[in-house]
């Protein structure tokens, strides 16, 4: 009898978009770790320190290159299949030092987002549970052709709900697994069937190989 094909397995780079040490998102990335490597993944948890890089600027790039951080979150999308992000919601948006951090990248050629497979997570004090900020995080991810997962997971007061690392409420941990292993399956199924066509709609009317585009013409 031949033995089951083992398939290889799914590598997940997790962080959360804060610096602080006593993040919330901190530990709701802890906890997506935790649960994607039950389900059989193997984990890349990265802090948002490894990404750090200099305000934006068009001269220093000229000058010396994009900056370490943006390499570092470029090695670190390379060698993954699918990222997990929990961040943080400033001001109903996407935290400024993160948004820095993506324009850097983006500066790599190949642009390393592309053809991405990513979750977006959240973990606020507030009753919103920082959505509105995932709102905003997908839009410069989508850009850049990340495939980000339709679901989001906020969880709302969470200096409240996470208690020792992990969601008390068991009707909210139960969702928040659900969600998890529900891109966790599309992510393998993206990557143990690469007849899945990679396609990209370019904005109509764009003209092709304009300043502004942010990755490389991929055979449709
Ligand atoms: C500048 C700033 C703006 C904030 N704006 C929001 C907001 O719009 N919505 C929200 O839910 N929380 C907001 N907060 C509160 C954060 O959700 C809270 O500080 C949270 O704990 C930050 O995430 P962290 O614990 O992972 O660092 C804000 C905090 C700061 C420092």
């Amino acid at each position: 009898m031949t033995a089951p094909l083992q398939e290889p397995k799914l590598n997940v780079l997790i962080f959360a978009a804060s610096l602080r040490a006593g993040s919330l998102n901190r530990q709701l990335a802890t906890l997506a770790a935790r649960v994607a490597e039950q389900a059989g993944a193997t984990v890349d948890y990265a802090s948002m320190r490894e990404f750090d890089v200099p305000s934006y600027d068009g001269d220093i790039e000229k000058a010396e290159g994009i900056p370490r951080g943006a390499g570092e979150l470029r090695r670190r999308l390379e060698a993954c299949d699918a990222f997990i992000i929990s961040s943080p919601e400033y001001n109903g948006s996407m935290p400024g030092h993160f948004k820095n951090v993506i324009d850097w990248t983006s500066r790599f050629r190949p642009q390393p987002f592309d053809g991405k497979q990513g979750l977006l997570m959240s973990a606020s004090p507030s009753m919103m549970g920082g959505n509105r900020g995932l709102w905003a995080l997908r839009t410069p991810l989508e850009h850049l052709g990340a495939r980000v997962y339709p679901d989001m997971f906020s969880l709302a007061q969470a200096h409240k709900t996470l208690v020792d690392g992990d969601i008390t409420d068991v009707a909210l941990r139960g969702r928040f697994e659900k969600n998890l292993q529900a891109f966790l399956s599309l992510a393998e199924a993206v990557k143990h069937y690469p007849c899945i066509k990679r396609a990209w709609v370019e904005f109509l009317g764009e003209p092709p190989g304009s300043p502004v585009d942010r990755v490389d013409p991929v055979a449709s």
